[in-house]
């Protein structure tokens, strides 16, 4: 076994020594020192990546290059730079690196993070037509009903909301991607897709796990001390399988009985097939399905738990806001999603929200398929390219006094859509699910403003407690947990609310 480890070291070594040679030939872009062998590894921060990323915009430009290992990294702080590389020249910026953490955890399937390539165009072909902006208006009815379920769920039990957003985003993903209707959290095909989705946020966490630098120390023997990594991707490997193949079998297998709610995804994909796909389609589809709804899950949640985050600390926000919904559709009624076209602020507290904390404040990272140049810069094969979408939402030379919540900000919808054009990802990648969450969001963030006051909490003196605005770390990241008081504006509010899922 010695001698293995020690075969092992040399080739890693001797490996990394060649890489460190043939970088110091080329023209590459700026970024923190380098030392021999392990490069810029120590410079990486394992939380919240991309404050650091953004400290290192202001000391290298937009375009900052890191060696982790001999891996190359290439972190992108400017819109204008994403889109000249990651758009315009989506035919070699468009492939997935190989993420040997999440590769160990089971998530190497997922469509998400599948290579630029056939098989990834034909899953992302059956995703993109199953939610397209046309094609997802055959929703409206079920998001707005989940919207409104919510909202009567958390004035019932308002220290639970941030549970029952994730119970409600998980009810409306897990409908329209396998037909099945979850009732309550404990339902394994809720409970195992919120535990799979935490992992993979972790598991592909950019800067976390040694074994993504050093891709050998995935053949080390378990008994290892430092190898506690193989153990957990053990564990997540597990869950990731079950959270993908279950639901799915679940609706093969009863597609017939009318168990099944229609449309979803996975049954208009076995109609097409006559229920019985090949094989290899079956794969695809089963890793599609599990990419959608784990991408439509923590995504949508994180950004509704945002939303109310900025509602409770901003007050007359929400008020103007709520005068905009009385004035454009009254009070007899709760808003549809039709009604975004009519409710111009409602949109823009929207895109606040999108700007002041992402979801996902480093996207997904893309590889560079071939070398490239770019500005005088050599841009090498192999890269792992990060957008940092949070700098890009922050950059004070764009968003002025950009940590403020400030909805006003916005003159007219070609701004608010600079916003969604970063968010969602870049070229060929782009989030596929993009009209999709917008129609879930809108509903929740509608639906809050007609009914509700959204409140600071208050100890038992009455006085108001003061949250802090901080976020956690992974892929995905959410705020910190905090709580807020949720009021009923009016008791015919509460009336609509519960005429409305009675129906
Ligand atoms: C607020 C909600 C959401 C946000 C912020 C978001 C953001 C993103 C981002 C940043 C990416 C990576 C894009 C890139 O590589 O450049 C992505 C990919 C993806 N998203 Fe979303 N997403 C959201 C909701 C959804 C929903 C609701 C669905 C499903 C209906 C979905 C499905 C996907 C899929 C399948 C991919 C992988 C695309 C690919 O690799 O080709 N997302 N999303």
């Amino acid at each position: 076994m010695l001698r293995i480890s020690l075969s092992l070291l040399f080739t890693l070594l001797g490996y990394m020594f060649f890489k460190a040679v043939m970088s110091t030939r080329k023209r590459l872009p700026p970024g923190p020192r380098r030392l021999p062998i392990i490069g810029s590894a120590y410079h990486i921060p394992k939380t919240q990546q991309w404050l650091t990323f953004s400290k290192w915009a202001r000391a290298y430009g937009s375009i900052v290059y890191l060696d982790v290992v001999g891996q190359p990294f290439i972190v992108l702080n400017s819109a204008k730079v994403a889109k000249e590389l990651l758009d315009q020249r989506s035919n070699i910026y468009s492939d997935r690196p190989t993420l040997p953490m999440a590769n160990l955890s089971g998530y190497g399937e997922l469509f998400i993070l599948q290579p630029y390539g056939d098989n990834w165009r034909k899953q992302r072909k059956v995703i993109a037509q199953d939610f397209s902006p046309s094609t997802v208006r055959r929703y409206y009815p079920l998001q707005e009903k989940e919207a409104r379920k919510l909202v009567h769920g958390i004035l019932d039990n308002p220290s639970t909301f941030a549970r029952q957003i994730r119970l409600r985003i998980g009810t409306v993903i897990i409908r329209v991607t396998y037909g099945h209707y979850v009732t309550d959290e404990e339902d394994r095909f809720f409970s195992a897709p919120v535990a799979a989705v935490h992992n993979f946020s972790q598991a592909t966490a950019p800067g976390t796990w040694a074994v993504d630098f050093i891709p050998m120390l995935k053949h080390l023997p378990e008994w290892m001390p430092g190898t506690s990594f193989l153990q957990i991707a053990k564990k997540w490997r597990e869950i990731s399988w079950n959270t993908s193949w279950d639901p799915y079998f679940w609706c093969k297998e009863n597609h017939e009985s009318g168990n099944v709610l229609l449309p979803n995804l996975c049954s208009t994909a076995l109609e097409a097939a006559e229920g019985w796909p090949s094989k290899e389609d079956e794969e695809a589809l089963v890793w599609a399905a599990s990419t959608v709804m784990g991408g439509g899950l923590d995504s949508n949640a994180s950004t509704v738990q945002t939303f109310f985050l900025a509602m409770m600390l901003h007050p007359t926000v929400q008020h103007k806001a709520q005068k905009e919904i009385e004035t454009a559709i009254g009070s007899d009624r709760l808003p549809t999603i039709e009604d975004k076209a009519v409710l111009p602020y409602v949109r823009s507290i929207m895109a606040e929200v999108f700007r002041w904390n992402q979801a996902a404040p480093l996207g997904i990272p893309h590889r560079l398929s071939h070398d490239d140049t770019y500005n005088g810069m050599d841009l090498p094969k192999g890269s792992l390219v990060i957008p940092n979408i949070w700098h890009m939402l922050h950059d004070p030379e764009v968003y002025s006094n950009p940590m403020d919540f400030d909805p006003d900000r916005y003159q007219n919808d070609a701004e608010m859509e600079k916003v969604t054009d970063l968010i969602f990802g870049f070229g060929r990648r782009a989030c596929p699910g993009k009209a999709f969450a917008d129609g879930t969001f809108f509903a929740i963030a509608s639906t809050v403003l007609a009914t509700c006051e959204i409140l600071l909490p208050v100890d038992v003196q009455g006085n108001k407690i003061v949250q802090d605005v901080a976020y956690t770390s992974g892929t995905i990241s959410f705020p910190s947990p905090f709580d807020c008081n949720v009021k009923c504006r009016s008791p015919k509010a509460h009336e609509l609310l519960t005429q409305n899922i009675a129906k």
